[in-house]
């Protein structure tokens, strides 16, 4: 379902620009991630794993809420992208899931660090970014295209 009109180019624009500052708060977050397993526990990366887990929580969750709204309810009819919007709006719940399970993590983690911890708080954070990219080339690739 093409859509031509402006209100469409610029939604579709306002989507990929959070996308970009998505990525690049999850880049933010495993470099500390990283700086912390190389040399420590630290306050100061910790200060930016907590800010940066908190606003990408609340970010994200906008952000989809907003692509529901605006987006997928209006393809969500046609029977040809019934399976792409139902995937994209199941993965919406595990992300805003597994972020609220690492936010609950991060308070364990700063109340008691230890090696094991920190390798747990790694998988969980490293299998975000892959949902999270995965999800986001699944928008940019396959679903903005049918609508522009
Ligand atoms: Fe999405
Ligand atoms: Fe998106």
């Amino acid at each position: 379902m093409k859509f031509t009109n402006s209100g469409m180019i610029s939604l579709i624009e306002k989507l990929k620009d959070d996308h970009t500052k998505v990525i690049n708060e999850l880049k933010i977050i495993l470099d500390a991630l990283f700086r912390i397993q190389k040399n420590g526990y630290n306050d100061s990366d910790m200060k930016i794993l907590r800010d940066k887990i908190n606003s990408l929580y609340s970010e994200i969750k906008t952000h989809s809420l907003y692509e529901e709204n605006e987006l997928l309810i209006k393809l969500k009819t046609e029977v040809k992208y019934k399976r792409l919007v139902t995937t994209l709006i199941a993965e919406h719940r595990i992300m805003w899931d597994k972020l609220e399970i690492l936010s609950n993590e991060m308070d364990k983690y700063s109340k008691k660090h230890d090696d094991d911890q920190l390798a747990e708080l790694k998988l969980l954070i490293e299998s975000i970014y892959e949902l999270i990219s995965k999800h986001i080339n699944r928008e940019e690739y396959k679903l903005f295209p049918e609508v522009l």
